[in-house]
């Protein structure tokens, strides 16, 4: 079968990389995709969120599966818009519709669902600009530190952590006055929750689920989680503490009431849920859901299936999971994140990368990969093109050795600035 591939980061690259490997996919095409993913792929002009180049995409090409990586054009209702369209109606999609992508596009609808059906999160209560009086109220009965979510996507800096009362009154005020734009317009003021965080991925059809391999996420800049936040600068999989014990809670209070209350909603949800947790002593929390995978996790989730990846997904899209099995290999993964000195601030564009074949090819076999995020081709060389630039991930039998390649393979890499953590994993180490 011919896919399509919507997006053009590392996750994507980790995505199509693992499509590339079954026997049923015939041409696989990204878009707009990036130098790595012109390795497996064919690479197509042209945005995600625009959905008629989207479509002539799918009609040129004979696409009979697409799959969504980011969560831009499903909050905007892209399967909505192949559902409404005589000729894409019958193009399998992976990828929930608007009303189910409001999971992650609304923290206030994600937090009613959550409470309607009794799955564990944080105390909350949500505030509009009528309301900042009743909100600063709110933050007085709540102890330090104080979290505050603009509602609606804010390209992952809606969230504000914050230790003095004082200050988290101004940024209520802020927010709710137009610093998110309108993503703030509604902002949801919930209890800190403490513990350990981990990410869990689910892909579901609706009615069934398949739990992919679960992993832990890096966010801060800094080594040993100091610094602003980021889209992620390091994952590991499996996650030591997400032992049986702890997964049965997560798929028994979560994972299966989330599915479960899907349903009752009448979302006809096709795709993946990505659910942010806290451990907090043994117990697990929802911090957030997000409906597609997470970037850096995907690089380390994905070279841990071993069965046929394309099955499932065309499985979950169809509404056929039931019985479908996935295979998880009992290995390790990790992956570190190659930034452009200055992320998540400002930094420079267009240096070239080079030192490791391994930025040419993205094979199969072995167990050192690079997957690309943010990098173009500027005649034969391949450059810097975003603050993420490419990710070294790493197949191994414990941590140890997975930090001990992935950083031999780091070390390799040059380009200009070049920056990453050196840390990823170490808190997990035995
Ligand atoms: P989100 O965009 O909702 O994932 O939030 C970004 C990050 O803020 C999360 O990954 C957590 O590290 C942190 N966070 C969000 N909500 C809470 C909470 N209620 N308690 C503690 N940390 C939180
Ligand atoms: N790594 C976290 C995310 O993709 O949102």
């Amino acid at each position: 079968m011919n896919v399509l591939v919507l997006g053009s980061g590392g996750r994507e690259h980790a995505i199509a990389w693992k499509i590339s490997q079954s026997s049923r996919c015939d041409r696989l095409f990204c878009m707009p995709g990036n130098p790595g993913t012109a390795q497996i792929a064919t690479n197509i002009k042209g945005s995600a969120n625009d959905f008629e180049a989207v479509r002539k995409a799918v009609l040129d090409n004979g696409i009979q599966l697409v799959v969504a990586g980011p969560e831009e054009p499903l909050v905007l209702g892209i399967r909505d818009f192949f559902v409404s369209d005589e000729q894409l109606k019958d193009v399998l999609f992976v990828g929930p519709c608007r009303k189910g992508a409001m999971l992650e596009g609304s923290k206030n609808f994600a937090k009613e669902f959550m409470n309607k059906y009794g799955i564990p999160t944080a105390r909350y209560r949500s505030f509009s600009k009528e309301t900042l009086h009743e909100g600063e109220k709110f933050l007085e009965s709540l102890k330090a530190p104080y979290v505050l979510k603009a509602d609606g996507l804010a390209a992952g800096k809606g969230v504000l952590i914050i230790d003095s009362l004082e200050e988290a009154r101004r940024e209520l005020g802020n927010m709710l006055s137009g610093k998110f734009g309108k993503a703030g317009s509604t902002v949801v003021i919930e209890e800190y929750l403490s513990g350990i965080e981990l990410s869990v991925f689910i892909l579901t059809d609706g009615e069934d689920y398949l739990l992919l391999p679960e992993a832990k996420d890096y966010k801060r800049i800094g080594e040993h989680d100091t610094g602003l936040n980021t889209g992620g600068m390091g994952s590991v999989s499996p996650v030591p503490f997400a032992d049986a014990s702890f997964m049965k809670k997560v798929e028994e209070r979560i994972v299966k009431p989330t599915v479960g209350a899907l349903k009752k909603e009448g979302m006809d949800y096709r795709g993946f849920i990505f659910i942010g947790l806290m451990n907090c002593g043994g117990d697990p929390y929802v911090i957030e859901y997000n409906v597609r995978m997470g970037d850096p996790e995907t690089e380390s989730v994905m070279t841990r299936i071993d069965s046929d990846f394309l099955g499932h997904l065309c499985a979950a899209a169809k509404g056929s999971l039931k019985g479908e099995k996935i295979e998880i290999a009992d290995n390790f993964a990790l992956t570190v994140v190659a930034v452009s000195g200055g992320y998540p601030g400002t930094y420079g564009k267009g240096y070239r990368i080079t030192g490791s074949e391994n930025i040419f090819s993205c094979r199969a076999e072995g167990n050192v990969r690079i997957f690309h995020a943010g990098t173009a081709m500027e005649g034969e060389d391949i450059v810097t093109s975003g603050g993420r630039v490419l990710t070294v991930t790493v197949n191994g039998n414990s941590i140890e050795q997975c930090r001990k390649a992935a950083y031999e393979e780091m070390e390799k890499v040059c380009f200009k600035d070049i920056c990453f953590r050196r840390d990823i994993g170490m808190d997990l180490l035995q």
